[in-house]
């Protein structure tokens, strides 16, 4: 199964989609963890990387493309794949149409989660992410068992750069302008399920499992 989430800022893709690759066996790319590895790392895509998402807009699709490519070729996407934060241009959502029809391939599911903007900036300042493993955390809604520590890893827990509320309204700016025309054309590729993000975690992926299939 071939699944791309959608969705602004904070609205809980990468939350459903850790709990979609668990239940369905599926490896879960996300392009915003990628650049994050990238720039704890010190790499050259790193460093370019942090200069456009510390400002709260996307990185270019010059360097995001070919890294997703590279990213789906690899042996454990022959299976299928949950991608998280790609595409977010259209653009990028043409290159991947185009390699995927290459390989006679289709996306089997495109899930948009949809929470208003109102929800979304309480929601980033409350976020917490693991420095080690990268898990997602939430003060109020999904609170670590020991305060800001990880229940995976044991690692530190820190605010992302990029959720300062300031930064958080840009990237609702860029959302807008950029990766909500995905939603229309998904939709007519008739692959588009949109969810109502703003119900419990719990709620959100059995909404989501009810349209995967058990
Ligand atoms: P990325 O890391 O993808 O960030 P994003 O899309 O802005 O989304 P987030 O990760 O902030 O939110 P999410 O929807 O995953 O929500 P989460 O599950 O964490 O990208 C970061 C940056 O990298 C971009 O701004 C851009 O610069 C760059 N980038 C990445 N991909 C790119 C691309 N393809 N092209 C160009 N640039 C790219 O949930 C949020 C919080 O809410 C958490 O604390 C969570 O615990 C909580 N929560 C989740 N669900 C619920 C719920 N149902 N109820 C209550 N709380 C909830
Ligand atoms: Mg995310």
């Amino acid at each position: 199964m071939k699944i791309i989430m959608l969705g602004a800022p904070g609205a809980g893709k990468g939350t459903q989609a850790e709990m979609i690759a668990e239940k369905y066996d599926l490896p879960h790319i996300s392009t915003g963890d990628i650049f994050r590895a990238n720039i704890k790392a010190g790499t050259e895509l790193g460093n370019k990387a942090k200069a456009y998402m510390d400002k709260g807009q996307l990185v270019p699709d010059s360097l995001t493309i070919d890294l997703v490519m590279d990213r789906l070729s690899q042996p454990d996407c022959d299976g299928g794949y949950i991608l998280d934060g790609f595409p977010r241009t259209i653009p990028q959502a043409v290159s991947l149409t185009k390699a995927l029809r290459d390989r006679g391939e289709t996306l089997d599911y495109a899930i948009n989660v949809h929470v208003p903007d109102e929800r979304i900036v309480s929601r980033m300042s409350g976020r917490r992410a693991c420095s080690g493993c990268g898990q997602t955390y939430h003060m109020v809604f999904a609170p670590p068992k020991t305060e800001g520590i990880c229940n995976k890893c044991g690692s530190e827990l820190f605010l992302r750069d990029d959720d300062k509320p300031e930064t958080v309204k840009k990237r609702l700016a860029v959302y807008h302008n950029q990766t909500q025309p995905l939603i229309e054309y998904y939709g007519k590729q008739r692959i588009l399920r949109t969810v109502d993000g703003t119900k419990d975690m719990e709620d959100v992926f059995q909404d989501i499992t009810n349209i995967l299939g058990a």
